[in-house]
């Protein structure tokens, strides 16, 4: 990875009411040269649970609240209409795809409902989230002066888990997962296809796994900042031999 310096003119990151979305933002609000516009996308109108990030909002004028619910087309459209509407004809630079769903299940007790569910968050929701803002993403990789791939001309960030990887088989003694280990593993096998049709049009496609962070499992190795410090180290490093890669918090290269 070639070190590069980082502006990105626009930003959005789905399930932004919460854990690494949350902390994403965050970072890309101090960053010395922010965003002219951070997308937060949160798929629940419930106020508490959006009191963190609405707070944020009203401090910074460069971030805007947005509705997406990643197994709803509908309201990603109407999400990529506003998004639209900020950005005019600069184009969104970056697409995080960091909501995602998991149960805690094992290989006997699994059920076709909730791997279904798993699917249709983490899997089915980045294809149709990018597909419905690949028009965007081509308008910030057309205009950008910028030589090769790179998250300052136009990315697609897919939000995996070495729990997707089958060689490592991330906390699988602690955490079978099934469903979510499923729909992670395909989700890397589309950040591959989107690798290889995207980059003609000056996309750079990667799957990144954030690291074991505390966001609901108070044992885990990482704190928030922790992760999304090093992610933001990762994308600003990031280059066109990265395509199509599996990459974690720390920039090291995951085994699919
Ligand atoms: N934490 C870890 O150790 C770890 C490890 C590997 C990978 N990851 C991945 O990192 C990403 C972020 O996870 P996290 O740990 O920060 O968990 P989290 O706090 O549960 O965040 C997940 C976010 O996704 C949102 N979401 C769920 N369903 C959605 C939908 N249908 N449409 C839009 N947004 C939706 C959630 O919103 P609501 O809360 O409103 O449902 C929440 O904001 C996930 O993709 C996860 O698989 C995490």
């Amino acid at each position: 990875m070639a070190k590069r310096d980082f502006t990105v003119d626009s930003i959005m990151v789905t399930g932004s009411s919460s854990g690494i979305g949350l902390g994403l933002v965050k970072q890309f609000l101090k960053l010395p040269t922010p965003p002219q516009w951070i997308f937060a996308a949160v798929h629940d109108r419930d106020e508490e649970k959006n009191r963190e990030i609405n707070n944020l909002v009203s401090q910074n004028s460069n971030l805007v609240l947005l509705y997406l619910d990643v197994t709803d087309r509908k309201s990603i459209v109407a999400a990529a209409e506003e998004v639209q509407k900020y950005v005019g004809g600069s184009g969104l630079t970056l697409l995080m795809n960091n909501a995602g769903l998991m149960f805690n299940t094992t290989l006997q007790d699994e059920t076709a409902k909730e791997m279904a569910a798993e699917y249709a968050v983490n899997t089915i929701g980045p294809l149709q989230v990018s597909q419905v803002f690949l028009p965007l993403l081509k308008m910030a990789a057309e205009r950008s002066p910028q030589e090769g791939l790179s998250c300052s001309k136009a990315a697609i960030i897919n939000t995996s888990s070495s729990g997707g990887s089958f060689e490592l088989m991330g906390q699988f003694n602690r955490l079978q997962n099934i469903g979510y280990r499923c729909s992670k593993t395909a989700l890397n096998m589309l950040t591959r296809c989107q690798s290889l049709v995207y980059k003609t049009f000056g996309i750079l496609c990667i799957s990144i796994h954030p690291g074991w962070v505390k966001t609901r499992d108070p044992e885990a190795d990482l704190t928030v900042e922790e992760s999304t410090q090093g992610i933001m180290n990762v994308l600003s490093r990031l280059s066109e031999e990265d395509n199509g890669t599996f990459v974690d918090w720390e920039g090291r290269r995951v085994p699919w």
